[in-house]
Parts: C-alpha cells; structure tokens; sequence
C-alpha cells in the first residue's frame, strides 16, 4: 500500500516536471549553440541532436544573396544580387559555390587564392559571421548572404581594402631584431629551447584574414589609432620570441592610450578567427608586460649556440664549404 502511495507521488511529480523539462530543454540547445556560434560553419562543433539547430534537410537549390558594388568610381549604388545555386552541384565550402556564382556572372568579385585556410585571402561575412569561405562549409539555410567584411572600405564587391590593416602589421615591425650581433641576414641561425619555441603556439598560426580586426567593436570605433586584435597578438609574438632583442622599444611604442589599451576583452576576436586562436588573451598578456606587471623572461638557450665560435651550425658549415670550393 505505501509502496503503491510513493509510486503514484513519483508520477504525479514527473508529470509536473515533465512540461517545465520540455519548454528548458530548448533553450539549453539554444544556449549551446550561439555558444559555438563561430564554429557552427565550418563543421568543427556540430549542433546538438535532437535542437532546433538540429540538421534539417534542406533543398539543395538554395537562394545566395550577394553583396554587389562596382566601386568608387561606379556610379551604382550597392544593392544585394540574388542567385539561385544547386549546390549538389559543387563543393562542400562556401568558396566553392562563390566560384560557382561567378562561373554565373563573371563580374562577381572576391579574393582567393589557396583554398586551404592558409593565405587568409578569402575572408568574407557568412551569415552575418566573419570567416574563411574556403574552410567553412555551406551552411544549411534555404537563403544565405554574403557581405565583405564589415567596417572595411570595399574595392569592388567583396574585395575589401586591406592598406591600413596592413599599415598596421607593418608597424609592429614584425621580424626578428637583433642588436648585440648584427649579422649579414640569412646567414646563420639563432638557436631557441623547445620551451622558449611552444611560446608561439597559438599566435604563428595567424594568417592575417582580418575576421578578428573587423568583427572588435574597438577597432571599428577607433580603428585608425587601435591596432586592432591581428596586429597585436603578432606583437604579443615578437615580444616574447626568446631571440628578438628589441622588446623594450616595442613594449615603449605600444605603450599609448590607444594602440593597444582600446582592448576591452570583449572577445569577439576570439569568436571570429577561423583558425581558432585567441588574440583577445595574447593582448590581455601583452597588455600585462606594457604597464609591467609581468616581465619578459630570459631565453633558456643561448641564441648564439649554433652560430658562434665556428664550431658547429650553419656558419661552420659555410666555412668547411668555402674551404672545399677553395681547395
Ligand atoms: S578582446 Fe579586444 S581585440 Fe578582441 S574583440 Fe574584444 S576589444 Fe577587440
Ligand atoms: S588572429 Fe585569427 S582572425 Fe585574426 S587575422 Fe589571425 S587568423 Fe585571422
Ligand atoms: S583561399 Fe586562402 S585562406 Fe581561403
């Protein structure tokens, strides 16, 4: 009797807890899926079975919607083309229904070059969503839009004009500088721990696409005196490259107002880098060796291991080799 009485109280509960669980459920999906916003196209984090994001089947003639702009000196305004796509009919990534479109008007405009993710060229807004067209695949929506990137001046179409970005890059003189051994370039190597080198893991991968600089809220603000997220996690890598000798006047000129104190972490970077780095947390670093709360430490290998006294590395090997062409 007693057993049948908590029997009939445990239905009774689940029966009132059944609707609840059922309207939550939703919303946690929901929750995980902006949390993988950027991932959500390019296939790395796949939506949750069972969500709203769920895989549906769509029809493979989609409907694309492209940013058209003939340029400054058209006297067109910018307007959205439409294209209707079998994309059964091409690859899997977005670049290749863009090279589709343009086998459908040979107008249509946009960078590329690889198509492996690796010269940073085909940086477009997908869906409202910075990322490389040729490492994202098709997303699974009847329409689907195509912009240039946002914030940046357009040539033509999606070709955006990447001069100051560059500019930018530029000024953090973004190579190895040495003082206390001026050597002739490329003639000898600087030796680096295993430690000192894995200090690069997550900022070498950067292959200046842009998707982080023009998604920061900061850099679209003050992106004229804001270094913007690319150019200072490769600032953040030069600094702390155990080989480079100049880190006191690069720490000194990034220490300004602007350059790179308009960070305020927000993270979109973070979200936006198609090849899922992090500049936010580099310059969240950098930030710390600038004001110096944290101090650069010295390189656990002698850089000058391998090059120096002629007895190994690449200079003795020149030498034995000239002493060859001599003989
Ligand atoms: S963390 Fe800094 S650089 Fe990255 S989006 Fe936010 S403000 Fe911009
Ligand atoms: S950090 Fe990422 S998003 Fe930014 S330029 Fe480099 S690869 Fe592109
Ligand atoms: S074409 Fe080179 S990164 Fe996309």
């Amino acid at each position: 009797m007693a057993t049948s009485r908590i029997y009939n109280c445990v239905l009774y509960f689940k029966s009132l807890f059944n609707p609840i669980l059922k309207s939550w459920s939703p919303k946690l999906l929901a929750h995980h899926e902006t949390t993988c916003i950027s991932r959500r196209y390019s296939a790395k984090c796949p939506p949750m079975k069972g969500g709203s994001g769920a895989p549906k089947k769509v029809e493979s003639r989609r409907l694309f919607k492209v940013y058209r702009y003939g340029g400054i000196a058209s006297k067109e305004s910018p307007k959205m083309q439409t294209f209707e796509l079998d994309v059964s009919k091409c690859g899997p990534m977005v670049l290749d229904a863009m090279i589709k479109l343009k086998d459908m008007d040979p107008t249509f405009s946009f960078r590329r070059s690889c198509r492996e993710g690796i010269c940073g060229s085909c940086a477009v807004c997908l869906q409202g969503h910075n990322c490389l067209a040729c490492i994202t695949a098709i997303p699974p929506a009847k329409t689907i839009t195509l912009h240039p990137l946002p914030h940046m001046y357009v040539l033509r179409d999606l070709v955006v004009d990447m001069t100051h970005f560059l500019d930018q890059y530029n000024s953090i003189r973004p190579y190895l500088i040495r003082k206390s051994t001026p050597r002739s370039m490329g003639q000898f190597q600087y030796a680096q721990s295993d430690a000192d080198w894995h200090k690069f893991v997550g900022l070498y991968e950067c292959v200046l696409c842009a998707c982080c600089a023009t998604s920061c809220p900061s850099y679209w603000w003050n992106g004229r005196r804001f270094l913007g997220p690319a150019s200072l996690l490769h600032a953040y890598r030069w600094v702390v490259d155990s080989r480079d000798e100049d880190t006191l006047n690069r720490l000194c000129e990034l220490r300004d107002d602007f350059k790179a104190f308009r960070c305020h972490t927000i993270l979109n970077c973070a979200l936006a880098c198609p090849k899922g780095l992090n500049p936010g947390l580099a310059i969240a670093k950098l930030k710390r060796l600038i004001t110096g709360l944290d101090k650069k430490p010295p390189p656990e290998m002698d850089p000058l291991k391998l090059s120096g006294g002629g007895r190994g590395g690449l200079e003795s090997c020149i030498a034995k080799q000239s002493k060859k062409k001599k003989c």
